[in-house]
């Protein structure tokens, strides 16, 4: 693994304040000295993710999540420690030592494969060969800013137009991995997958492009192509124009949800920019995560006909699931979202959304004719359980109850012991909260809290004296630190590879602080119950060995277990003794 020397790394997060990079992904509020927002790692109602400007840290106190802005990189685009370095370094124009490592560059060369391919779709459309589908954009109405907003292109017709001009600076390895060509069947070279097509480059939710959806101009099938998976494409968990859509999305608090790139692009269009779409699959409980960083609410946007409301109820089961407050509207039948804005204009647009149903609105009137009162109260409550917030789970149980005018403790029960069933242990796995020690956890805290005491520490604790591992690994970088104020406080969360030594350091220097008004004395104290700890368990281990040693008879070694029982019982004593006497 390529390794970046540690004042590159110092340079490129010095350089990225956290509350900006976090603030991409979570909505925060000024709390005291601090930000509060929800947590983008696990469903929540109530902020408990915080967020320090001064010390640079962020810590969820809900689920254990911590780190400083290289960590929240790492975890919120699922990138490695290298790779959110590279990130972070590319936002801030800094330049970082060539990349030696073989996943990393290969990454590197199949988003720049990409990248170039958009550049070259996009030529493509303004060039003279792009004519018939820049007249197939005027006859859809997609307006020219838009189609510079989201990079439309063209991908001409030959089966070489593409390869011939990106072979100059890729290899073809490279071409094909990314999805662009397409080997030959006979096993050597490769052709332009995407031709004669409308270009739509995806994003990630970073802008970076990762793929194509390439929709046929004519009756070509199939009609959108998109790029196959491949390392820097996960279909499953992009959504497409969310790197547009995102800012818009927290703003409104709520986004609309669609399934095509046309349907988003004349949503956004007219004046709907917190819109994202599914890339040419159902949506997957991926992409349902990946918005719910971004907001709790949604409107899922469907076509009335029975195929959108099939998908609808499919899509409602991924979003609730996600910890996602979804309503729903389907739109007259014949129409999908691009065909009714267009026609019928934004204002129509804004009452169907301002109307969306509720979850219970949505499987009480789209039942299927005949659909007795039994299944929908059943079909009501499969829902129901899907929901996790208890809040919103009773209003929606309120709400079914009335509209069906059946007992609601019956619906509330039966969707509490359903959902027991369901999503037995959906949140294992996660970050215990707190390491078992308090005392040992405290005097980390306390350390933390006094950089004067690091010293002191270092002289009088030792990392022999901690049980738990994550607070000895934890003591054991604090003690190496220069100081404990804003650059190196961060840097030590560098250090920290380990999650849960990470999330233990994050959430002690976000936890509010003792202020004690004798910090040193409280410092003693703790120190001394852990040497104490320490040099009890050590006596009665030598002990034993003693014991099991008896029958051997090697002198050398029981004398060395004697003297050093010894010395452990004449430290107590006077660690006893310092004792007594500060107590007077
Ligand atoms: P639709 O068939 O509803 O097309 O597919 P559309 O979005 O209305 O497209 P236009 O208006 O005819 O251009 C909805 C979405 O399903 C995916 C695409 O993402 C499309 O936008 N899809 C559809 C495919 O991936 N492949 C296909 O062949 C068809
Ligand atoms: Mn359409």
């Amino acid at each position: 693994m390529m390794r970046f020397s540690q004042e590159t790394i110092e340079k490129v997060r010095e350089a990225c304040d956290i509350v900006e990079i976090v603030g991409e992904h979570v909505s925060l509020k000024k709390s005291g000295q601090n930000f509060k927002g929800l947590c983008p790692f696990h469903s929540e109602r109530t902020p408990s993710f915080t967020v320090s400007p001064a010390k640079q840290v962020y810590h969820c106190f809900g689920c254990g999540a911590g780190g400083n802005v290289i960590s929240f990189v790492m975890q919120v685009e699922n990138l490695s420690f290298v790779e959110a370095v590279r990130s972070l370094a590319r936002r801030k124009g800094i330049e970082l030592p060539r990349e030696r490592s073989e996943t990393d560059s290969l990454t590197a060369s199949l988003l720049s494969a990409v990248e170039y391919a958009a550049g070259f779709y996009k030529r493509q459309l303004a060039s003279p060969a792009g004519k018939k589908a820049r007249e197939y954009l005027d006859a859809r109405g997609v307006a020219p800013d838009t189609r510079e907003e989201f990079s439309l292109g063209y991908a001409p017709g030959a089966w070489d137009g593409f390869l011939t001009a990106a072979r100059k600076h890729f290899s073809e390895a490279i071409l094909v991995q990314s999805g662009l060509l397409v080997p030959r069947e006979s096993g050597s070279g490769a052709y332009d997958r995407f031709r004669d097509r409308l270009m739509f480059p995806i994003r990630s939710a970073g802008g970076r492009a990762v793929g194509f959806g390439g929709r046929a101009l004519d009756e070509a099938q199939p009609k959108y192509l998109n790029s196959p998976e491949s390392p820097v494409f996960q279909k499953g968990s992009v959504l497409y124009g969310l790197y547009h859509a995102k800012r818009s999305v927290r703003a409104a608090e709520s986004a609309l949800v669609v399934e095509g790139y046309m349907d988003l692009l004349a949503l956004y269009e007219s004046g709907f920019k917190h819109v994202v779409a599914s890339c040419g699959t159902a949506f997957t409980p991926e992409q349902a995560k990946v918005l719910r960083r971004y907001t709790t609410d949604a409107v899922l946007i469907y076509d009335g006909d029975e195929a959108g409301i099939y998908a609808a109820r499919r899509a409602l089961r991924v979003f609730l699931d996600a910890g996602l407050k979804i309503r729903l509207v389907c739109l007259p039948s014949g129409h999908d979202p691009d065909s009714f804005v267009r026609e019928r204009g934004a204002e129509a647009m804004q009452t169907l959304v301002d109307g969306a149903w509720s979850v219970t609105e949505f499987v009480v009137k789209t039942a299927p004719d005949g659909t007795d009162r039994e299944s929908k109260i059943r079909s009501l409550i499969e829902a129901y359980a899907l929901i996790d917030d208890a809040i919103y789970r009773r209003l929606q149980i309120q709400e079914g109850s009335e509209s069906l005018r059946f007992d609601e403790s019956t619906i509330a029960y039966e969707a509490s012991r359903l959902r027991k069933k369901t999503v037995v242990g959906a949140d294992a796995g996660q970050l215990s909260a707190g390491p078992a020690d308090r005392v040992e956890r405290e005097l980390l805290k306390l350390i933390l809290e006094n950089e004067s005491l690091l010293k002191a520490a270092r002289e009088s604790l030792s990392e022999q004296y901690f049980k738990s591992d994550a607070c000895r690994e934890a003591f054991g970088l604090l003690k190496n630190m220069n100081s404990l104020q804003d650059p190196d406080l961060a840097r030590l969360l560098n250090a920290a590879q380990n999650d849960e030594v990470r999330s233990l350091l994050s959430s002690l220097m976000l936890e509010e602080d003792y202020g004690y008004e004798e910090p040193s004395n409280v410092f003693s104290d703790y120190v001394r119950k852990l040497k104490m700890r320490w040099l009890s368990e050590s006596i009665k281990n030598t002990e034993e060995e003693i014991k099991k040693k008896e029958a051997s008879s090697d002198a050398g070694e029981m004398r060395t277990l004697l003297s050093r029982l010894q010395e452990l019982v004449v430290e107590r004593s006077s660690l006893n003794g310092a004792r007594e006497e500060t107590l007077g």
